[in-house]
């Protein structure tokens, strides 16, 4: 009898542990503190022949490294640009063109460098969305193993089309990672005046993934909900 109470007190105390953690998870901003973070994203403005920032419509920075930036300023996480070495043409129609081949033809088009992230546990992936998905340079970084076991948070820019088939593509490319849904925005609004609370809710959003798989594990080893049943 007397064990038995204890049983049920120690219970009641995992219980309300198990609590004021998912308590604090909920009403604490993402803490990126214990991690090593990298955001290695995509964009066109540093993929172009010239790469002049006066034929951009006037931009100097791209729409998804406008949002790499946001949550590399939130996350303390090291900023990673992917550069082919065959740069896209000035002309937009031709890169359109020329994305579209590339994506029928599987290609891999070659990188100046793969970004090293070994010494990170997570690492969010940027990129426009061309054709529905990422453009074929990111399967060249995808392949070649670098983000094999990290927590990949992908993110992408696009003109309507929001994640398109990335999402899954993404997944699809890296069975042995933890890839979490991802964020999308609109290449148009990524430098509205919301867009960084936006951003920041979503990286916030992440650390009650964390929690719900706190939540699985319990469930998995079966402490503590049975012991109050
Ligand atoms: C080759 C190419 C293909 C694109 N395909 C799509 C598409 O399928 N769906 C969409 O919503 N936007 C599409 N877009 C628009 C881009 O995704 C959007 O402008 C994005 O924000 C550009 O980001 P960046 O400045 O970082 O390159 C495409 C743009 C290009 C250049």
């Amino acid at each position: 009898m007397k064990s038995l109470r204890f049983f049920t007190l120690g219970a009641a105390a995992l219980c309300m542990a198990v609590s004021t953690l998912a308590f604090s998870s909920l009403a604490q901003a993402a803490d990126f503190s214990s991690h090593k973070v990298a955001v290695v994203y995509f964009s066109l403005l540093h993929n172009r022949v010239h790469g002049n920032p006066d034929a951009q419509e006037g931009k100097s920075v791209g729409n998804t490294e406008t949002i790499a930036r946001l949550i590399a300023e939130n996350t303390g996480g090291e900023l990673f640009a992917l550069e082919v070495v065959n740069p896209y043409p000035e002309d937009y129609d031709a890169t359109v063109d020329m994305a579209r081949d590339e994506q029928n033809a599987k290609a891999r088009p070659a990188l100046k460098s793969l970004p090293d992230v070994s010494d990170c546990d997570v690492v969010f992936l940027g990129y426009p969305n061309w054709w529905g998905t990422y453009p074929m340079a990111v399967a060249t970084y995808l392949d070649s193993g670098a983000l094999k076991g990290k927590t990949v948070i992908p993110f992408c820019t696009h003109e309507g089309s929001r994640l398109g088939r990335s999402q899954g593509d993404v997944e699809a490319a890296l069975p042995d990672s933890t890839v979490l849904d991802g964020y999308e925005c609109r290449g148009r609004n990524v430098t509205d005046e919301g867009t960084p609370a936006e951003v920041k809710e979503f990286l916030n959003g992440l650390s009650l993934k964390a929690l719900r798989s706190v939540h699985k594990r319990i469930a998995r080893v079966g402490a503590p909900y049975p012991l109050l049943a």
